[in-house]
């Protein structure tokens, strides 16, 4: 669409001035006033090379014949200004949502390449923090505009689970009486220090209820055995003891080791039960859950390889990859004890999807605290001499930061997913029931609008930077938040059952005249565009600043123009126009991984 246009006129200039198409392309600007064109020229590069004013050349260019499609050029200044030829143009726009409606704003770059994602990741036995949900909903997000760019992806919840601390669980478990017993022992010391008196009663309650299948008890006895095991070291003993037996189970099945398993199997399990409940509620869909664990057999090669590539280097007993010549803290790979790490997982982890997807690119989406750590494993990966790393991506994002006190602290310091999903859900309920008591599906609404309203205000924003959390703006119907973009949408879905006829079939469009319809096909001109900009730039957040812009625009043209006054084929034009509007909002929100009601 728009991209067709500027190639045409790319054509055109380049025979006009002798630059190359591409330098062309690239110049072109949007107008910010419609009232200045559609595509303007500026002149000051060219300037330069032709050593004349940039107005005499504009001057001299807007003399000739614009190009097909164009209706005029106008000379502003040191801009020529373009002007669509409107019928040409709109039915350029209309003829492409024809398509089937999921293919609106698709484009093939892709050809099907394969690529693995990783998003979410969250740790066993630990609940999702917030740092989770940025990485669930822009993995969500990048997957989705990936796929409707052509390629096919994989989704992997890589979920933390392996490492000591399942050592440390399963002791907890299996010696629960013992925990609790010393746990009720150090009660005052504990309470003195690092935990509310009350908050550690829940714990403990939590960890004796007789319910052991639970999310709680999971967490309960992790807390409580970080707790006590700073009065008690030898707990950690016992940790690396039972780890130790979890990392020998297949050559050793002696009773214990079984329990141990099979404990760590049922914490796996819970865990995985309750990230599920918020990946319903968030819409997220992996294709594989396939923890840490899931690499371990690969864990030796990858060793031996390294070996044989003359990598490792023994420094203090444990074996590193020293990348000191890349100005970074050495890699390690396998501690003293011959426990490997996280790096160690993440390298054989990616060599692994390499070879069993076929994949061609590896998108990893994990905070920026996790920076270096992805640094540090690729570069291991391009010394032992793949290649494909440089296709290896760590899609880094920032920190939130709440607003002192509006968010209660359920279990310690951390702000939790669920409890940040649950508060925007019930507020949401609240402003139904005082706008719209009689709205079917009420719930249903507010869990869309709710975490519509979390995750867009999260993909609005560069993914890079540090986000200024504040409730009051991410509900605000009327503001930049996904509910207005919903809202919006909802609208669109009105006017077309107001009309309720069905849609004038595209040959019968009448040309649209007004600046606000004019403006508004222009937007949606440029949807595959922005698109293509979230996927290079693995993004999302430039197809919600368009979706905001593309909301904005159609309220202005929703408040001015009476849709459905007037004589029937310009009524039944601009209703088309609609209904192309509501299938961008609705594809551009699904791109964002959000769900679009149809009332609200
Ligand atoms: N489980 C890790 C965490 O919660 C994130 C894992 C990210 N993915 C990876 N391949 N390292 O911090």
């Amino acid at each position: 669409m728009l991209v067709e246009m500027k190639k045409h006129l790319g054509a055109h200039l380049s025979t006009q001035t002798g630059l190359a198409v591409e330098k062309v392309i690239e110049l072109l600007e949007i107008p910010k006033d419609i009232s200045h064109g559609d595509l303007a020229f500026p002149c000051f590069q060219i300037s330069k090379l032709q050593k004349k004013a940039p107005h005499i050349i504009a001057q001299e260019l807007s003399k000739i014949k614009p190009p097909v499609g164009f209706i005029k050029s106008e000379a502003v200044g040191g801009y020529l200004n373009f002007f669509f030829e409107d019928h040409f143009w709109q039915k350029t726009v209309f003829g492409n949502y024809s398509k089937q409606q999921e293919d609106i704003g698709n484009i093939n770059i892709g050809n099907n390449q394969i690529v693995v994602f990783d998003y979410s990741s969250p740790n066993v036995a630990k609940p999702m923090s917030i740092g989770h949900l940025r990485s669930t909903v822009i993995g969500e997000s990048l997957n989705r505009i990936y796929k409707s760019c052509g390629f096919k992806t994989i989704a992997i919840n890589y979920i933390g689970d392996w490492g000591v601390q399942f050592g440390k669980l399963a002791w907890s478990h299996i010696n629960l009486k013992e925990l609790l017993g010393l746990a009720k022992e150090h009660t005052d010391a504990i309470t003195s220090k690092d935990f509310d008196k009350n908050y550690w009663n829940k714990l403990l309650q939590e960890a004796s209820h007789q319910d052991t299948t639970t999310f709680n008890y999971l967490f309960a006895i992790y807390v409580i055995f970080h707790a006590v095991a700073q009065l008690e070291p030898k707990l950690e003993d016992y940790g690396r003891e039972y780890f130790l037996k979890l990392e020998k189970r297949k050559s050793n099945q002696d009773e214990l080791t079984l329990k141990i398993v099979s404990a760590w199997q049922k914490f796996i399990k819970i865990s995985i039960n309750e990230y599920e409940h918020v990946y319903k509620l968030l819409g997220t869909k992996h294709d594989l859950v396939r923890g840490e664990s899931f690499y371990e057999d690969h864990l030796k090669e990858v060793i031996l390889e390294l070996e044989a590539k003359k990598l490792l280097k023994l420094s203090q007993g444990a074996n590193i990859v020293d990348l000191e010549a890349f100005n970074m803290p050495p890699c390690l790979i396998q501690k003293s004890d011959g426990a490997t790490l996280y790096a160690t997982r993440d390298i054989a982890a990616a060599i692994n999807r390499v070879s069993e997807f076929n994949a061609t690119q590896l998108i990893y989406v994990v905070g920026a605290e996790q920076s270096l750590h992805f640094k540090q494993f690729f570069k291991v990966l391009e010394l032992m001499g793949y290649e494909w790393v440089k296709n290896c991506h760590h899609v880094a994002f920032g920190l939130y930061r709440f607003k002192e006190g509006k968010m209660s602290t359920r279990r310690g310091n951390v702000i939790l997913l669920e409890d940040v999903l649950a508060r925007a859900i019930d507020l949401v309920k609240n402003i139904i029931k005082e706008k719209n008591p009689n709205l079917k599906n009420a719930d249903q609404v507010a869990n869309n609008v709710g975490v519509g309203a979390i995750t867009f205000n999260d993909l609005m924003n560069d993914r890079q930077k540090n986000i200024d959390f504040d409730w009051d703006k991410i509900l605000d119907f009327n503001g930049d938040t996904g509910p207005y973009v919903q809202y919006t949408h909802v609208r669109c879905c009105s006017v077309l059952s107001k009309y309720n006829k069905e849609l004038i079939s595209p040959e019968k469009l009448e040309v649209l005249t007004h600046p606000l319809e004019k403006n508004l096909i222009n937007i949606m001109g440029r949807f595959e565009e922005v698109v293509k900009l979230s996927y290079e730039q693995l993004k999302p957040s430039w197809i919600a600043q368009y979706s905001l812009e593309l909301a904005k625009a159609f309220n202005s043209f929703y408040y001015e123009i009476k849709i459905l006054d007037g004589e029937q084929k310009l009524q039944g034009s601009r209703v088309f126009l609609v209904n192309c509007v509501r299938l961008t909002l609705l594809k551009a929100l699904y791109l964002l991984g959000i769900r679009a009601p149809e009332s609200m």
